[in-house]
């Protein structure tokens, strides 16, 4: 197999930064070249200051390090897309034209482009959305999602670039701050919940969205690129799904480990975005063509969010007694707010 070298935009965001590990242990330090438009952050290896909007820059970067695949991970998230509409397109659909055509042009293997939830709509399936339901997208990052999806289609089609990728839903992850979506309540609360004690969520509590433990997202990401060629069937984005909930579900479960943790809610311009995307997904296609199989529900994740930011910040948490968490599985098919205003 030909030696490969591994670029990542947007490195220093919430997928790259757990990202950059995984693709190490698996191609070696020297193999995976970390970019972003921030200076070298302290503590990573093997980083190039790179603004991918600079076309002329990063096709010489991609030939001087003789980069084999790239997984194109900057752009700008929903809520704060919202608030830049010609940057968030620009961003999110200029640079993977950029990197499509360099891919192309310089015959890389593969090539990764995260898509989002955020294609779907309010016309859309609001339970068991499939992977081809309607997609009207009602936000600029849905809309640049949706264009982008079609544009990996295209280049796959007519010029036979291997670009992959998936629509993740929420992700929640102990390590970076996430960068501006409409599911970053999901990740805040653990942090005000330890060090605070108190949350105020920007969400209304029976806002149930698609969510996924970062854990599987890096998985997911890694497996579908080591599947197969001709086992990819989705050339636009696979649906991935792992687990939903509202607010008022999350707040509960951490209830169980912080029995003193208060939430209040006060929505902003999130809840339209929230209010237009759908509550469940149907992930047939990645589970048939790739095995995709998600591993951490509600009850798993928020244990190690804690357990993991616990130690981060030196706070430790009650002692669990040893049957802690136990919850019924979410229906897909509807939700049933079951913790709210508990
Ligand atoms: N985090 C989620 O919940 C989620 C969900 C669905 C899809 N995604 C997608 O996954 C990808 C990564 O998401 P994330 O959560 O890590 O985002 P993030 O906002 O945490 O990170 C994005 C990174 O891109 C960098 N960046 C911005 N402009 C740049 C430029 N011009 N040149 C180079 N770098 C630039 C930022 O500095 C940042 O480090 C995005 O495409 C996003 O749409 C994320």
């Amino acid at each position: 197999m030909k030696e490969q070298r591994i670029l990542i935009t947007g490195a220093c965001g919430q997928i790259g930064t757990e990202l950059i590990p995984a693709l190490r242990q698996r191609f070696g330090d020297d193999h995976v070249i970390a970019t972003d438009i921030h200076v070298r952050p302290s503590g990573i290896s093997n980083y190039i200051q790179l603004d991918v909007m600079q076309d002329e820059m990063l096709e010489l970067v991609v030939k001087e390090c003789g980069v084999t695949q790239i997984y194109h991970l900057a752009a700008m998230l929903s809520a704060k897309g919202e608030q830049n509409l010609d940057a968030a397109w620009s961003l999110n659909v200029h640079s993977l034209l950029s990197i499509l055509k360099i891919a192309h042009e310089q015959g890389l293997e593969k090539v990764f482009w995260p898509s989002s939830i955020a294609v779907f709509g309010p016309n859309s399936p609001k339970y068991n959305c499939h992977q081809n339901a309607r997609t009207e997208p009602t936000t600029v990052y849905g809309i640049s999602k949706r264009a982008g999806e079609y544009w990996c289609n295209y280049y796959f089609d007519k010029f036979g670039v291997d670009v992959r990728s998936l629509r993740y839903p929420g992700l929640i992850s102990a390590g970076a701050s996430p960068g501006g979506g409409t599911t970053d309540y999901a990740v805040d609360i653990f942090h005000q919940a330890l060090e605070k004690g108190n949350y105020t969520c920007y969400l209304e509590e029976d806002t149930c969205l698609p969510m996924m433990y970062m854990p599987d997202a890096i998985r997911a990401t890694l497996e579908l690129m080591e599947a197969p060629k001709e086992k990819i069937s989705v050339r636009t984005s696979y649906n991935l799904a792992a687990m939903s909930f509202a607010p008022c579900d999350l707040a509960a479960r951490i209830r169980k480990i912080l029995p003193d943790f208060k939430i209040d809610y006060h929505p902003d311009f999130r809840q339209a975005i929230a209010n237009s995307w759908p509550a469940s997904i149907r992930d047939t296609e990645a589970r048939r063509d790739w095995g995709w199989q998600p591993e951490f529900d509600l009850n798993r994740m928020t244990l190690d969010m804690l357990e993991r930011l616990s130690v981060k910040k030196c706070l430790p948490l009650p002692e669990q007694e040893a049957e802690t968490l136990t919850y019924p599985d979410f229906p897909m098919d509807n939700y049933v707010a079951s913790n709210c205003r508990v």
